[in-house]
Formats: structure tokens, sequence, C-alpha cells
């Protein structure tokens, strides 16, 4: 098990109940739990990280995260054995946002997401069988967000989705398929909303002729 907690201390801000900032990497990063040959390596991390990133690693697993803009609550990650979880550069957190990867599998965020309070799971955490042939028919998938993706409140990812640049997916949709760039996504389970859409993080003026 190795820790790469690269650059963090020069930059981590930490809320210490209306004193003066803590620079204490430890406080920032806790990690419950650890297997053999896992490696953690986290960069790019801003000042604006108000809240606790949390990870549990199993056995021959590998997290990366190579940036987070801001924090502003929990980041909860789970993995089990042989399992890759890669996060881009930029991404804003406002909401928990939970990762799970119960079984073997990969999920990968693409640059500048946007999250709610969401979940992505790459395992059912249990197992559905075929009466006929006694086999377990629901294996684990990779998740693919791809650059500037934005996960409404509540949004649940499940495995084998993929989900093209610059989407939007909508409040307490549960997406299981996969949806080109640009796409506006809803519903439960989900549908293709809206073609051609992308979004700002900013509440930009709009024009109600357009309405
Ligand atoms: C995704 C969202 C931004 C889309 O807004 P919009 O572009 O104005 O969309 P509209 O209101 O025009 O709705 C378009 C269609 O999507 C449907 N829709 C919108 N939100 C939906 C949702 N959460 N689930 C299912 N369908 C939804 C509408 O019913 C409408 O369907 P119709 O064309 O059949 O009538 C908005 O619906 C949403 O989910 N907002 C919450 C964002 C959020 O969670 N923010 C805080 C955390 S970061």
């Amino acid at each position: 098990m190795s820790v790469n907690f690269r650059g963090i201390p020069a930059l981590v801000k930490l809320r210490n109940k209306g004193k003066s900032p803590v620079i204490n990497p430890t406080e920032t990063l806790m990690i419950r739990e650890k297997g053999e040959d896992s490696q953690i390596e986290i960069s790019g991390v801003t000042d604006e990280i108000n809240s606790k990133i949390t990870i549990k690693i199993g056995n021959r697993s590998r997290v990366k995260i190579e940036g987070i803009q801001t924090l502003n609550t929990r980041l909860i990650i789970t993995l089990g054995d042989d399992c890759e979880l890669l996060i881009k550069d930029g991404q804003k957190i406002n909401g928990p946002l939970r990762i799970n990867q119960f079984e073997a599998s990969k999920v990968t965020i693409g640059k500048n997401g946007l999250f709610g309070p969401c979940q992505i799971w790459t395992s059912d955490f249990h197992s559905v069988i075929d009466n006929q042939t006694k086999n377990r028919i629901n294996p684990p998938k990779d998740v693919v967000l791809g650059d500037h993706v934005w996960l409404g409140a509540e949004a649940l990812i499940l495995k084998g989705s993929t989900i093209g640049d610059d989407s939007v997916v909508a409040a307490r949709s549960v997406v299981t398929k996969s949806y080109p760039s640009n796409s506006l996504i809803g519903g439960y389970p989900s549908r293709l909303l809206k073609s051609n859409i992308s979004w700002d993080d900013k509440l930009l003026p709009y024009n109600l002729e357009n309405w």
C-alpha cells in the first residue's frame, strides 16, 4: 500500500471552528481500510477543500485523483479488490459524492465535473441468480463520465453507464445506459430529455423571449 499525498500540505485549508485554518492533510484524507498492493494518489487539490475525503480500498486497487477544485461536503470512496478509480482535474463537489466499487471495475470521471449529492455504483452489492442455471447474472460493469458532466441532486449512476462530455443528469435520475455528449438526461429510468445542450455552473442571465 502506498499513499502519495503530493502537494497537499501547502494547499489544504481545513475548517477549525472559527480559528485560523489548520494545515493538516491527515485530517482531510481518511483512509479507513487499506489493502495489499493498492495505491492512492492525490494531486491538484486547491484551498477550497472544506470537507473530508474518505477512502476504503481493497487489494490491488488504485485511486488516482488528479484535481479537486472545491469540496464542500464529503467525497466517500469505497473500492473492493482489483478496482480502478480515475478522477481527472477540476472537480466541484457540492453534495456528498459516494463512489462505490465493491467488485473489480473501473470508474473514470473526466475533467471539470460538477456534483450535487449523488452516487456512482459499479456493482449491485448482492447477487441476482438465474433459477434455471443457478448462475449469477448481474456482473459489475465500468462507469465512464466524460469531461464537464454535471450530476444533479440525488442522481444515481449505475453499472455500465457512460455519459458523454458536457452533459447534465437531472435531479433524482437513475442512469443505467450510455448517452452521447451534450445530452440532458433525466428520469427513473433515465431517458434522453434534450440533445445539443451544454451547461455553466454560473447562473447566466436568461432571455425571457427564449422561453
Ligand atoms: C436538469 C435540469 C437542470 C433541466 O432543466 P431544464 O433544461 O429547464 O428542463 P425542463 O424543465 O425544460 O424539462 C425538460 C424535460 O425534462 C423533464 N425533466 C426535468 N427534470 C427532470 C427530472 N429531474 N427527472 C425527470 N424528468 C425531468 C421535464 O419534465 C421535461 O419533460 P417533457 O419535455 O417531457 O415535458 C433540471 O430539471 C434539474 O434537474 N435541476 C436540478 C439541478 C440540481 O440538482 N441542482 C443542484 C445540485 S448541483
